[in-house]
């Protein structure tokens, strides 16, 4: 069984295809960690993120890096969501998810395109969602848990300029597949948007479409 999990920065997509992995048993992958490191080695590099050469050299960063904590900072976030502009950089990782998501057994796979172009067969497809104030207080809480210096009004300026970025772009934007379930959890927490999910991927497995 394939699950596709889609959705905007923040949205709480990551939480619920780890959930989901878990119940099910299957493996999971968070594709944003790809577009990460690339972003991350573009700036090792010395390079622009903007500059699609530079990007794609990065495509090259070493399996390693994908366990660096660097990865998880909002300032990668947004290395990423450069990077991820460049139709070049889509294609170089394209093969490494689509391999994931057709593996024996299945798996999860999380981001911003696997219903629309990595995983168009998946077997259940969700679209999580949530406000921008609400994704930003998310972060915001999350960010000063870690001790973080951040205001509330740079993280909502963030995630307006990551959504911007992630559905204007010309190739794989961010977009809700026609039959994926859309999952707002604006007002949901964390427990009841994953019991959501799994009855979702539950129906959908007793009753494919
Ligand atoms: O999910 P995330 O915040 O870790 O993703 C970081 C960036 O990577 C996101 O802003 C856009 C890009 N991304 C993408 O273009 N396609 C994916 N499948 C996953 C992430």
């Amino acid at each position: 069984m394939i699950v596709a999990v889609d959705g905007p920065t923040a949205s709480g997509k990551g939480t619920i295809a780890h959930a989901l992995a878990a119940h099910f048993g299957l493996p999971v992958l968070d594709t944003g960690l790809l577009y990460r490191a690339v972003g991350y080695q573009t700036q090792l590099d010395h390079g622009d993120a903007d500059n699609a050469a530079d990007a794609l050299a990065a495509c090259a960063f070493p399996d390693a890096l994908l366990a660096d904590p660097a990865l998880r900072y909002e300032t990668t976030g947004g290395l990423a969501s450069r990077v991820s502009v460049h139709p070049q950089v889509r294609a170089a990782l394209l093969q490494r998810q689509v391999d994931f998501a057709n593996q024996p057994g299945g798996a999860v796979l999380d981001g911003r395109d696997i219903g629309t172009v990595i995983a168009p067969h998946a077997d259940a497809k969700l679209f999580v969602t949530a406000s921008a104030e609400e994704r930003a207080c998310r972060r915001f809480a999350e960010m000063q848990a870690r001790g973080v210096d951040m205001t509330y009004a740079v993280v909502l300026a963030d995630i307006h300029a990551r959504d911007a970025r992630d559905t204007g772009r010309a190739d794989a934007p961010l977009l809700r597949a026609d039959d994926a379930m859309l999952l707002d959890t604006t007002a949901m927490d964390r427990d009841a948007a994953i019991a959501a999910a799994i009855a979702f991927v539950e129906e959908r497995v007793r009753r494919p479409s």
